[in-house]
């Protein structure tokens, strides 16, 4: 179960050429954030393409139980009237924040500078991942948590009454701590400074600037030196959220390994901090077209012709690429096993603290459908059977994560027999179109 209903097993059987448009919906992180920081703005912010998935709809809850006033007023067309930086109000009951880290981790650094109390929890997944990678950081500004052991939800957080400003390094990548330590420091006096070693994406940065908080990012030879003003009034947006590069990743790997496919996938990012999927499968031999490259909603994007791909090679993926796709590794697992050759994911320990154990759930889904996989602690291995050559016939786990969820349905379009995941129902949190999206470009993908 997704914590908000029944599991829902799902079947995807091989299917003909994919064809037509892929519209994927809005961006998460940029959702949660257009959410987080129009309530920390003075006045209406207005979104539009606001992804409607539950762990965005869980932020939206979050917010209000602080005290913004959040409407709905169209499909993807919100508004958010924000309380002012500081302004938060103790929420009456305990925040549920369902599957979703990106929600728990940023609103706990929200709230974590001012003299409120609130207890937080979530759905099995997120009571299993750890938190103390945000208290740590949040304690030097002189906030207070107590959860439960491994530092893990339900957790009570006890914002500073007196706040400091921080000098933080990031001991791992990860915009999630980034953000966290940002939005702590922005009802902090003085100057917060975050220093990261890898660029991990860049949302919060561009998305606080645009909301006229006083940042400056400064490359030097530790990393990315970012400082943030203390204490600023943010003047409330009009955000336009882009489409999710992240839930694109799904259609494009599907009209790679679906003999005659051709599609088109609108409006992805080319965000630097995103796109390293695109990257790795451009080495591959993917057949994919970077079309009109142009600005939407503050990210350069640009449409992406997709076609089958029967020649993709197994490549090594390098570690510092991993904060640029750390959400695609499910589906990269996936297009390798239909590519010839070994592809090698190195550096992706961070995998197992996700919405699941993704290194784990990945190469036993993949061995069950018949394909060879190594792993250890931080590398993923998977075996090429090129294209059409997977015997798949396999009832996967999705362990709560839709990525997996996503993948192995995607993976059962181009196996020999049906692919079946025990749970779909996470699917929802990120992309709750995306049955209706598959089977609209030709997949045949039923509830089981
Ligand atoms: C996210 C950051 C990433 C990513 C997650 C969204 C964000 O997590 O996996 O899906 O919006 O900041 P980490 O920062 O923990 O790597």
């Amino acid at each position: 179960m997704s914590g908000h209903g029944d599991a829902q097993p799902m079947i995807s059987a091989k299917c003909g050429a994919l064809s037509g448009t892929a519209a994927v919906p809005g961006d998460k992180s940029i959702s949660h954030r257009a959410l987080i920081f129009g309530a920390m703005a003075v006045g209406e912010t207005r979104i539009t393409g606001l992804l409607e998935g539950q762990d965005v709809l869980d932020t939206a809850s979050a917010m209000r139980a602080f005290g913004a006033t959040v409407l709905r007023h169209a499909e993807g067309a919100w508004t958010v009237r924000g309380v002012g930086t500081g302004g938060f109000s103790e929420p009456e009951d305990v925040i549920d924040c369902g599957n979703s880290g990106t929600g728990v981790r940023l609103i706990m650094g929200t709230m974590a500078t001012t003299p409120i109390t609130a207890t937080f929890t979530g759905d099995a997944s997120l009571r299993k991942r750890p938190m103390g990678r945000v208290t740590d950081p949040l304690a030097l500004f002189g906030a207070r948590a107590w959860g439960r052991s491994g530092g893990r939800l339900p957790m009570t957080v006890v914002g500073a009454a007196d706040p400091v400003p921080v000098r933080y390094t990031l001991p791992v990548a990860s915009a999630q701590v980034k953000s966290a330590v940002l939005l702590a420091g922005l009802n902090a006096p003085g100057e917060t400074v975050v220093i990261e070693r890898e660029p991990t994406r860049d949302h919060s940065e561009r998305m606080l600037l645009g909301f006229g908080a006083e940042l400056h990012v400064e490359k030097t030879g530790e990393g990315h030196v970012i400082t943030l003003r203390g204490r600023p009034e943010l003047r409330p947006q009009t955000v336009a959220v882009p489409r999710d590069p992240s839930s694109a990743a799904f259609p494009v790997a599907a009209a790679l390994i679906v003999e005659g496919s051709d599609i088109l996938v609108p409006g992805v990012s080319q965000n630097l901090t995103r796109n390293g999927l695109y990257l790795t499968l451009v080495e591959m031999g993917a057949a994919i077209d970077f079309l009109n490259p142009r600005e939407e909603g503050g990210e350069p994007v640009a449409d992406l012709h997709v076609r089958f791909s029967p020649g993709l090679r197994g490549v090594e993926v390098p570690p510092e690429r991993a904060p640029s796709m750390i959400d695609e590794y499910p589906i990269l697992s996936v297009v390798s096993a239909f590519a010839e050759g070994k592809t090698t994911m190195r550096g992706v320990k961070e995998l197992r603290v996700k919405e699941s154990d993704r290194i784990d759930a990945m190469a036993r889904g993949l061995e069950a459908c018949g394909v060879r996989v190594e792993e250890d602690e931080d590398t993923l291995v998977v075996h090429g059977m090129g294209p059409g050559g997977m015997p798949g016939g396999a009832t996967c786990r999705s362990h709560l994560d839709h990525r997996i969820a996503m993948s192995f349905l995607v993976a059962g379009m181009a196996a020999k027999a049906e692919i079946a995941v025990d749970d779909a129902s996470p699917i929802a949190t990120s992309f709750p179109i995306f049955e209706s999206l598959m089977n609209g470009l030709g997949a045949a993908i039923r509830q089981g």
